[in-house]
């Protein structure tokens, strides 16, 4: 059977290590034990919170994450990112600047504009078909966030060092570099990646979130709500 398997090098759903996917076939029909499969029980249940325990406990000390930062597995993709972060981080009198290197940053400036937000986009290589990093911006001085995507995987660019901004949190779309390499975690108050490009199957999104961020989170619920 592993002769017949395909060198997978797609950018996503990539491959996952054989070891990994003999250890789910080998405990698909019992999982941990508990006479049933993992697609089976209930994801309130203590069986699979500790699915989501462990992944949590892993990435922290994978990424060196402290206590400070939030490790999410969300729905609906890095996609749906692109629309959660302006709508949770930008408020109607703030702007947030964007940096645009390549089609899935634009696609993040086109849903927070849709969402009728104020950004700027503070730097582009939409002048050379976003074939290099920008290293000349236009920051907001009291941008709310600096939002960035920090491995353009259709153009093939990465950002190697990250632009310093004095206190204003970088969220970053780290979808097909996250776990690649060490980071920087201060600069960063939120990072985002669907999980399946370099940490698993598809059908997650990888958030984390840092406290000082999530304590400015808009309270779009209770406003709409006294509407
Ligand atoms: C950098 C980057 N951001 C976002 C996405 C979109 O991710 P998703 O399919 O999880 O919405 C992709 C690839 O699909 C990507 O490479």
């Amino acid at each position: 059977m592993d002769t017949k398997r395909i060198l997978n090098f797609n950018a996503g759903p990539a491959a996952l290590p054989l070891s990994v996917l003999k250890e789910i076939q080998s405990s698909f029909l019992n999982f941990n034990n508990c006479g049933m499969s993992i697609t089976e029980i209930s994801h309130r249940s203590f069986w699979f919170d500790d699915v989501i325990n462990d992944a949590v406990l892993r990435t922290k000390r994978l990424l060196k994450l402290d206590d400070r930062f939030h490790v999410l597995f969300l729905q609906g993709g890095a996609s749906l990112q692109f629309a959660m972060v302006p709508m949770n981080f930008l408020g109607d009198n703030n702007t947030a600047d964007y940096i645009n290197t390549g089609t899935w940053s634009t696609k993040a400036i086109k849903e927070a504009e849709i969402l009728n937000k104020k950004i700027n986009i503070a730097g582009s290589s939409k002048d050379k078909n976003f074939s290099y990093i920008p290293e000349n911006f236009n920051f907001t001085k009291q941008a709310s966030y600096v939002h960035i995507t920090s491995n353009n995987t259709i153009k093939g660019t990465q950002w190697h060092k990250f632009p310093d901004i004095n206190k204003i949190p970088i969220i970053a779309d780290m979808s097909s570099d996250i776990m690649s390499r060490p980071l920087d975690m201060e600069k960063f108050g939120l990072i985002y990646a669907g999980a399946q490009k370099n940490i698993g199957p598809s059908g997650t999104c990888m958030v984390i979130i840092k406290d000082d961020l999530l304590k400015k989170a808009l309270n779009i619920f209770i406003n709409k709500l006294h509407v």
